[in-house]
């Protein structure tokens, strides 16, 4: 049941009184958000498949995207402690790497089912909460790679793409019943994401796209390895949460990321293809 004192001012409220939902709050991005807003003080639900893998300075609860039960029993769960919900951060995902052509079906499809459909599983659970109060804010962590096509991590970018549509799409619905939407877009981070990509390779030297795969493997991960602290993507995200009028889309990343994205936008594709190939060693 919604405490009538709260409806339709969600971001008014004090810390203290913010209820904030994160998703994936175990490792990278979702623990770093849940910490730091942890330690400004705002009341922070966080979700891992395995709450018991570790201690947290937040309430962990257990939750997979992909099986609906577990999101009800989660939203519920939190509906129980809380008599509103302000704040829904969409974080919880992985990546495939793989060429197109060679990718395992299933893997393909799990791509999908975590990113895309376990992102709409958690928003369709919270949407009738928020909508109750007439106030909300819901963001979902995409990636660069929703806003440009990346070799051998086409699946994940294809989730991502059906993921920024479909926020840009819900904005616009959810809207009337003062529920705002966000787009964050991380660059190239330093998170368990790298470790737990899974490659879908053919384990046959005659593949024929084997030896760029290999090649183009080496630099995604180099660059990962090399990337920004997830507490880059925490203080995004608590920006945005303290805005009264936040921006729909905020990348966050290096200046060349940055400029990748900005380009994307503004060169017709063939000249954009040919700069993308040659960063990821494509001829
Ligand atoms: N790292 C990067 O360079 C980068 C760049 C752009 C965007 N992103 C995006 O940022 C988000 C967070 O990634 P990260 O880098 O922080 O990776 P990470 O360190 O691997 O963390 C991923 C989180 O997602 C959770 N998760 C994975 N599958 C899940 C499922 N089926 N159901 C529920 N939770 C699940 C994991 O929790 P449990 O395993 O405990 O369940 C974990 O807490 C992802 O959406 C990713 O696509 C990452």
């Amino acid at each position: 049941m919604i405490n009538q004192k709260y409806i339709g001012m969600a971001r008014k409220k004090k810390p203290e009184e913010t209820v904030v939902f994160i998703t994936g709050a175990s490792s990278g991005f979702g623990k770093a958000t849940a910490e730091l807003l942890t330690e400004k003080g705002y009341r922070v639900y966080g979700t891992s498949r395995n709450p018991a893998s570790g201690s947290w300075p937040y309430t962990m609860l257990k939750m997979d995207v992909t099986e609906p039960l577990s999101v009800i029993q989660a939203v519920a769960e939190l509906m129980k402690k809380e008599d509103h919900m302000d704040v829904l951060i969409n974080n919880a995902g992985f990546g495939i790497g793989s060429a197109i052509e060679e990718t395992e079906w299933t893997l393909a499809r799990k791509q999908l089912e975590v990113i895309f459909w376990g992102t709409l599983q958690v928003i369709r659970q919270v949407l009738p909460v928020m909508r109750d109060q007439r106030d909300g804010l819901i963001i979902n962590v995409s990636s660069i790679a929703g806003r440009m096509g990346l070799p051998y991590q086409g699946f994940y970018s294809s989730a991502k793409f059906a993921l920024e549509g479909i926020t840009e799409a819900l904005s616009m619905e959810v809207k009337p019943f003062g529920i705002k939407l966000a787009l964050v877009e991380p660059g190239d981070m330093h998170t368990e994401f790298t470790s737990r990509r899974e490659w879908s390779v053919v384990d046959d030297p005659s593949s024929p796209y084997l030896e760029q795969l290999n090649k183009t493997r080496k630099i995604i991960d180099k660059n990962e390895l090399n990337g920004g602290n997830p507490v880059k993507v925490a203080r995004k995200i608590y920006g945005i949460i303290r805005k009264k009028h936040p921006g729909f889309r905020v990348v966050v990343g290096k200046p060349d990321e940055k400029i990748a994205v900005w380009l994307k936008g503004i060169l017709p594709f063939r000249w954009f293809e040919r700069i993308l190939s040659s960063f990821y060693g494509i001829k």
